[in-house]
């Protein structure tokens, strides 16, 4: 089975890539990154690692190179700071 993941050098991507690799089903490992991944990772045999720079589009190079996956699993992670009620709630209570 060939999985594509992404957020894998985020905290829990991390380690979803770490069990997938263990995974005896599971025969590569497509890697959707803005960056290479660190070591081990980067020379392991069953990663491969497509560099992305803008998640919100992707060039025919980067989607020929998708084809063939099995399952898809998405750790990206956005940040949404600073939290639009926080002076609601942390003011006067209403
Ligand atoms: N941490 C927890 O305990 C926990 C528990 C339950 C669920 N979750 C969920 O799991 C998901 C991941 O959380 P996490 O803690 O692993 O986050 P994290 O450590 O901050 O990792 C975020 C990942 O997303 C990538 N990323 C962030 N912004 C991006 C962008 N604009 N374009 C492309 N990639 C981007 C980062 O890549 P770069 O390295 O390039 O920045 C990194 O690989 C979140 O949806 C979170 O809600 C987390």
């Amino acid at each position: 089975m060939k999985v594509l993941l992404s957020g894998a050098t985020g905290f829990v991507g991390t380690e979803v890539l770490t069990q997938a690799l263990l995974h005896p089903r599971i025969t590569s490992v497509i890697a959707l990154s803005r960056k290479p991944l660190p070591a081990p990772f980067d020379t392991n045999a069953k990663v491969q690692t497509v560099i992305v720079e803008d998640f919100e589009s992707y060039s025919p190079s980067v989607l020929s190179q998708l084809k063939g996956v099995d399952a898809c699993i998405w750790y990206v992670s956005f940040s949404i700071s600073p939290l639009p009620f926080s002076h609601s709630y942390m003011g006067d209570g209403t």
